[in-house]
């Protein structure tokens, strides 16, 4: 895919991963659509991003309700004219043993993590039908490898790459490429944390970005259709 003049949405892209996709997709001329559910955060970061490239445009839009994906599709469409690649990212980590998860931790993982991820892909995919486009999902090592506290977010990881492949196999004929990356530790404010020197050791966000160019730029023939990333040296 020639990627300067393509167009990008990228849900939860006010911050960490989403935000450093948003980096390397606008380094490389596309041209970016970023949703999150924090105005204050969305505007910051719209004003960051545009120093890069005034390509860049933001909606305020929370992954659970299908109405706001189908908003930020059309909001994406008058501004753009069409979709070429769906970042499907936003996502939340609610961690505790089992006793002691609740069932609005259980319920806002899954509405977040997987049916945020089916309501962005529905909403988005006769516009990347149309474009013959790409869509790519942010499960997570967590959706191959299990651990305590992780019932909730595990159950969804592991559901959302499930999900990714079977898509996957849906689209892939009408010449849709779908593809996954998980990634182990990222750097980012994921769980309410703030990044600091002593992350250095983990995935950058714009690490990411690259793997998200790099599929991007893979030959027509070949679909990488999931990509494990973890950090070199773990601490
Ligand atoms: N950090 C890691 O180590 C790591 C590892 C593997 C996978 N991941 C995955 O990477 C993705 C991004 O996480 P991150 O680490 O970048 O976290 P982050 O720094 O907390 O950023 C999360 C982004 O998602 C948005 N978001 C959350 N809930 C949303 C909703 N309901 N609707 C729309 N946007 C929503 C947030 O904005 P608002 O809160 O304003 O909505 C924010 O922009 C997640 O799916 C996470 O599971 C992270």
């Amino acid at each position: 895919m020639k990627l300067a003049g393509k167009t990008v949405l990228i849900t939860g892209g006010s911050k960490g991963i989403g935000y450093g996709i948003a980096q390397s997709c606008l380094k490389k001329g596309m041209k970016v659509m970023i949703t999150a559910r924090n105005e204050d955060d969305l505007d910051g970061a719209v004003s960051q991003l545009s120093k890069i490239s005034r390509d860049i445009d933001s909606c305020l839009a929370d992954v659970r309700s299908m109405k706001d994906q189908e908003k930020a599709v059309k909001a994406l469409v008058d501004r753009y004219g069409s979709i070429d690649v769906v970042i499907a990212n936003a996502g939340v980590g609610h961690f505790a043993p089992i006793e002691d998860l609740t069932a609005q931790q259980w319920n806002d993982t899954i509405d977040i993590n997987l049916t945020g991820v089916f309501n962005t892909v529905k909403a988005s995919l006769p516009e990347v039908i149309k474009s013959k486009g790409y869509i790519i999902t942010i499960a997570s090592l967590a959706g191959t490898n299990f651990f305590a506290t992780g019932a909730a977010y595990n159950a969804s990881k592991f559901g959302l790459v499930g999900f990714t492949q079977a898509i996957m196999l849906d689209v892939r004929r009408k010449g849709v490429k779908v593809s996954t990356i998980m990634p182990g530790s990222v750097a980012t404010h994921f769980n309410d944390r703030t990044p600091t020197d002593a992350d250095s050791w983990k995935i950058q966000a714009e690490d990411i970005g690259q793997i998200v160019v790099d599929l991007l730029n893979m030959p027509p023939r070949t679909l990488p259709s999931k990509v494990e990333v973890r950090p070199s040296i773990p601490k």
